[in-house]
């Protein structure tokens, strides 16, 4: 008997959202319900890829940001494979971040359109459900500052946040947006 299509579900948020630990529990949450279901990040750290990415964050290197946005695509682009094939084997798969990061982050840089971000993703598998962790700026400053890692600023990520105002006007995606108030 063919096995269902597994489901995938991708979480996004800016940095802090506490898009980590929800993955983690929804994963738990669908494997005790009697789903298989994988956790998957991006950027995945782990390929020669997502090594360069990985220096690029912690500023060991530095990248020109058009060849860094496209890296960033690249490492979906070469995990794509592998996710059709658990999608297939039925395994729900639940995503920290995706191409929507990718458009995000680069357009909230000097220069970037959405439209120019968005072409080399064109053609990704779609969420079934993109999850929106919406954080206010109240609840962002209490949770402290973000990390030592390249866009750890707060003007940063208040135009990252406004990027993904914009993406989540686009109807062909289901955003579901979850607004995180309590610390
Ligand atoms: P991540 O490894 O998820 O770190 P954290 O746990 O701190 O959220 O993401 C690293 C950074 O990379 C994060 O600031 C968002 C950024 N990013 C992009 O700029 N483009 C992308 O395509 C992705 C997936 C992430």
């Amino acid at each position: 008997m063919a096995c269902k299509r597994g489901a995938l579900i991708v979480l996004e948020g800016v940095d802090k959202a506490g898009k980590t630990t929800q993955c983690k529990k929804l994963v738990q949450a669908l494997q005790q319900s009697g789903r298989p279901a994988e956790m998957m990040r991006f950027p995945d750290r782990t390929t020669t890829i997502g090594q360069l990415i990985s220096a690029y964050l912690e500023k060991k290197s530095d990248l020109e940001d058009h060849t860094v946005h496209l890296l960033f695509s690249a490492n979906r682009w070469e995990l794509v494979p592998q996710m059709r094939k658990k999608l297939e084997q039925g395994i729900t798969l639940v995503v920290d971040r995706y191409a929507f990061s990718g458009v995000a982050f680069t357009s909230a840089k000097q220069g970037f359109c959405l439209d120019w971000c968005m072409k080399p993703d064109v053609g990704l598998p779609k969420p079934d459900l993109v999850i929106f962790l919406q954080l206010s700026p109240a609840e962002a400053t209490l949770r402290g500052q973000f990390g030592e890692e390249r866009y750890g600023t707060s003007v940063f990520q208040r135009a990252v946040q406004q990027r993904f105002e914009q993406l989540m006007k686009e109807p062909s995606v289901n955003w579901q947006v979850i607004r995180l108030s309590e610390h």
